[in-house]
């Protein structure tokens, strides 16, 4: 049945406390499919209970893979036995993240057939980078009405040049090239920490990566895969979600398990804004004893300012002292929750790429629906500091990629309810 619960919040002032970042959604979801190419058992920690990791689990389910789980966040997937090669549409359709199946199921069963993503709310989202590197590898493509199948007999070691750093497009060449023969190289290969993830958790496996991390990556292909233990890295965008929580409310968190360096586009412009920022080891505290100063913010590919931290910088802007001008240039549509932020009496226009920000004193709480995750975690901050009461609607998309939101906001400080499955009004 369809999720309908949503968030009731009131104004709070000045959150308080330490919070405990999950494992990352954006690695747990290729790691889980890097396990295809393992044959064996691999057991994974610190994975983030989530519909997007749930629903993986379903998806390498159907291929024959079983899942076992001790905890909430440590799952066992032995891919000894892997029997199908066609994930069904109602499966594939609910994550975007599905289509990185498609690099480990060709290097191990030669085959695969998907259902070509569709548009998403934040931009068409096209896959031609990805399938440009299988076919470069020595892969077929077929499409079809709605799918996608790509074949090979062997995959071949090749120099891969993508067009545009795309995550997706790095990491599921990355799984195809682990067991192609010969050695690949990915030139302008994106170098989000997610792709390291992979990569040392592919290493571990036995693969031969270096460079992951950087723009040109590496692999001298391998024949075997074993099953291994890892351990999923922190989720940069939560914990940059909760940095976020502390300035708009002008509070005081200390945002542990994390990685620090992961944070630092966010914890620059956070620190030009007037924010006090302690770093330590594992852990960063965001101090904020007054509103912060609005500052321009350009979204590129990492190390630059992360386009998934892009709504929830907004919401700060609305609240900040000045004017900042956000442009996207990631995706071409991630501009859905600016509407919902007007309708809390946030000050924006869009033109283009570019939202002017202009800061105000206060906004006031009203009904707001999430269009997508990012978007959702932005009306959840904006609700926290708005006068009166907001309600967020559409928190599905929140629970794709937040583990528990609100019980760490109210653990904080926040009072944030969630109402169960009650009918929108
Ligand atoms: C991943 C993240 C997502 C994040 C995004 C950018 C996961 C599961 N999701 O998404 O949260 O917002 O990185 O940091 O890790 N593009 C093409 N052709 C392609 C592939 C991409 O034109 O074949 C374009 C996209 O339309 C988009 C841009 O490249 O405009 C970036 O997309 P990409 O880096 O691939 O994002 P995802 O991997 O889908």
């Amino acid at each position: 049945m369809e999720n309908k619960d949503f968030f009731i919040i009131k104004k709070c002032d000045g959150l308080r406390g330490e919070v405990s970042v999950s494992g990352c959604k954006n690695a747990a979801l290729p790691i889980m499919a890097a396990t295809i190419l393992s044959g064996g058992k691999t057991t994974l920690k610190n994975v983030p209970d989530l519909t997007d990791v749930r629903n993986m689990c379903e998806i390498l389910g159907c291929f024959g893979a079983k899942i076992t789980s001790t905890n909430k966040n440590e799952i066992t997937i032995d891919t000894e036995k892997i029997y199908h090669t066609i994930a069904p549409y109602d499966l594939t359709c609910k994550l975007r993240g599905s289509f990185l199946v498609m690099g480990p199921m060709l290097a191990r069963m030669k085959k695969v057939r998907l259902s070509l993503p569709g548009g998403c709310p934040i931009g068409a989202r096209p896959v031609d980078l990805h399938l440009k590197g299988f076919a470069a590898l020595g892969a077929t493509i077929t499409k079809g009405s709605g799918f996608v199948e790509v074949k090979c007999d062997e995959l071949i070691g090749t120099k891969i040049y993508l067009d545009f750093p795309s995550v997706g497009a790095t990491e599921n060449i990355l799984m195809a090239a682990v067991a192609a023969k010969g050695k690949t190289t990915i030139e302008n290969a994106a170098a989000e920490p997610e792709i390291a993830d992979l990569a040392n958790f592919l290493n571990k496996m036995g693969a031969k990566i270096s460079g992951a991390g950087t723009d040109t990556i590496t692999i001298q292909g391998v024949e075997k895969f074993k099953g291994v233990k890892y351990s999923i890295m922190p989720d940069r965008i939560e914990a940059g979600t909760f940095m976020i929580a502390s300035a708009i409310t002008t509070g005081d968190i200390v945002i542990k398990d994390i990685v620090p360096e992961h944070v630092k586009p966010l914890t620059a412009k956070l620190l030009e804004m007037g924010a006090d920022i302690e770093i330590n080891a594992n852990s960063i505290r965001v101090c904020a004893q007054r509103p912060c100063s609005a500052k321009d913010v350009k979204t590129l590919p990492f190390p630059g300012f992360p386009t998934d931290m892009q709504a929830q910088m907004m919401s700060l802007l609305t609240l900040s002292k000045g004017t900042g001008i956000v442009t996207e240039t990631i995706f071409e549509n991630r501009f859905m929750h600016v509407g919902e932020l007007c309708r809390m009496g946030a000050q924006i226009k869009v033109e283009g790429h570019c939202a002017i920000v202009e800061g105000k004193r206060s906004l006031s709480g009203a009904k707001v629906s999430a269009s997508d995750l990012r978007a959702g975690a932005a009306l959840v901050l904006a609700g926290l500091a708005a006068k009166g009461e907001t309600q967020v609607y559409d928190i599905r998309h929140i629970d794709r990629g937040y583990e528990n939101l609100d019980v760490k906001l109210q653990n904080l400080g926040a009072v944030i309810e969630r109402i169960e499955r009650a009918p929108l009004q």
